[in-house]
């Protein structure tokens, strides 16, 4: 173990990790960072196949990027976003009030959890402006996950990360039995009414007390990098509408591409009038570069809160980094770039490469069950006999998958790829090589 990593363990708590794995796997020690890769002071260096946490949508070190950062780093770096304008904030605020038509009002918050706390509050709020103040219950999906704040963790369906804190949040009403599809060749992607009345039956039940149903739109990250159909969506923003239930898409995973549309939404194909009302977004607004986060609101929504000061109706949340500066510029060049000719068809033509290398991979280790794609995101279940279910196989893979030059981290026995939308050919290859290995390694020892 090296000093620096000593060093690490006396002082650092490393988020969602146990600290005693730790014991015999160390952090990796990056001194660099480049494109689709982490370096490291061994000299190899790691493929970051989860792209950062999702985040590191055009990989690591951008040129244009870090111009921009640069640029307006020489101006100033972060002003209070109360009663100040500046022309970063304003220009980066038109140009995300044309991503969604018609939301065209912005809050900035600081990372992804925020974005979603800001819209719940919203929704919440603008229940109780309405007199529906019996509207006090968030509607969310199964396999959903929202953030680590308390309302985002609240409305989140994932007992893990949930059930320690379980007595002091909210408990949301979860939508089960959910169209789930393997890709957007699954017949239920366009029609998913063999599922609806299911579904629809569990909404009615809370029509009148519900303030808002929140979704992260056709991918679920956390939840499992599960796909289901946009159709549904579709039929959740009818019921919504119908029964003066607001509607959250969270795409702060999903936005800039990640599904194949710019956001995922756009899967839903219905104009103006499918609009959610609320839009959070984060991650790949910077392309990782800092935490900022915004949510976009539907202008009905906002015309609630218009009013003389002190009638109840005054959005007062306030975060210190709301509209920081250097976020702010960032994220005006990641849409730049995102808005490119091409960038949608360049995004397609690696959807198309790691789909086939993920079925090549599974063809090869005869070892993953469950394939799924959607965009530039595959993922599968590893095929485990029930004995060995429990039994950490998926970080075994990682453990493995590590040693050989991939920080592949699986989501339990979850295997998936969602690398930088900009990620070469041969990294592909070289991530599907060790893929292959890794779960051949674990596969061996364990015995599956
Ligand atoms: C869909 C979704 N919503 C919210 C969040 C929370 O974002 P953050 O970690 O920046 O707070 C995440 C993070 O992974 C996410 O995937």
């Amino acid at each position: 173990m090296s000093d620096l990593i000593r060093r690490d363990l006396a002082h650092l708590w490393h988020p969602c990790s146990q600290m005693k794995d730790y014991e015999d796997f160390p952090p990796v020690e990056v001194t660099g960072a480049a494109g689709s890769y982490l370096h490291l002071r061994n000299g190899s260096r790691l493929i970051d196949a989860s792209s950062s946490w999702w985040c590191k949508s055009l990989g690591h070190g951008h040129a244009r990027l870090r111009a921009a950062l640069s640029r307006q780093a020489d101006r100033f770096e972060h002003v209070i976003s109360a009663n100040t304008a500046n022309e970063t904030l304003v220009g980066l605020s038109e140009r995300l009030a044309a991503l969604c038509p018609p939301l065209d009002k912005v809050f900035y918050g600081g990372d992804g959890s925020t974005a979603v706390e800001i819209a719940l509050k919203m929704a919440l709020h603008a229940q109780r402006i309405r007199g529906q103040t019996q509207r006090v219950r968030f509607i969310a999906l199964e396999n959903g996950y929202h953030g680590e704040s308390g309302l985002a963790l609240a409305v989140s369906d994932l007992g893990l990360y949930r059930e320690p804190y379980a007595e002091v949040l909210p408990e949301p009403v979860i939508l089960r039995g959910l169209p789930y599809v393997a890709s957007s060749a699954d017949p239920l992607w366009n029609d998913c009414g063999p599922a609806w009345p299911a579904l629809q039956a569990q909404l009615e039940v809370h029509a009148r007390t519900a303030a808002a149903l929140i979704v992260e739109p056709v991918l679920q990250g956390a939840g499992g990098m599960r796909v289901y159909s946009p159709d549904l969506l579709r039929r959740l923003r009818a019921w919504t509408r119908a029964h003066g239930v607001y509607l959250i898409a969270d795409e702060i995973l999903t936005g800039f591409w990640r599904t194949g549309e710019k956001l995922a939404w756009d899967h839903v194909r219905g104009g103006a009038d499918a609009a959610p009302d609320l839009l959070c977004l984060s991650k790949g607004l910077t392309a990782g570069w800092l935490p900022f986060s915004a949510t976009l609101v539907h202008p009905e929504l906002y015309a609630l809160f218009y009013a003389d000061y002190g009638r109840g109706r005054d959005f007062l949340h306030s975060n210190t980094y709301s509209g920081n500066a250097l976020g702010a510029a960032v994220a005006a060049e990641a849409l730049s770039i995102y808005d490119e000719p091409g960038f949608g068809e360049s995004v397609a033509a690696l959807s198309a490469r790691l789909a086939a290398a993920w079925t090549h991979a599974a063809e090869a280790t005869g070892a993953l069950e469950n394939l799924r794609a959607v965009g530039a995101v595959v993922a599968a279940d590893l095929r485990l006999p029930e004995s060995l279910r429990g039994r950490r196989a998926g970080f075994e893979v990682f453990r493995e998958a590590v040693a050989r030059g991939a920080l592949l981290r699986p989501l339990g026995d979850t295997l998936y790829w969602l690398p930088p939308l900009n990620t070469e050919e041969e990294t592909v290859d070289e991530l599907t090589r060790i893929t292959i290995e890794s779960i051949q390694a674990v596969r061996r020892r364990m015995g599956f």
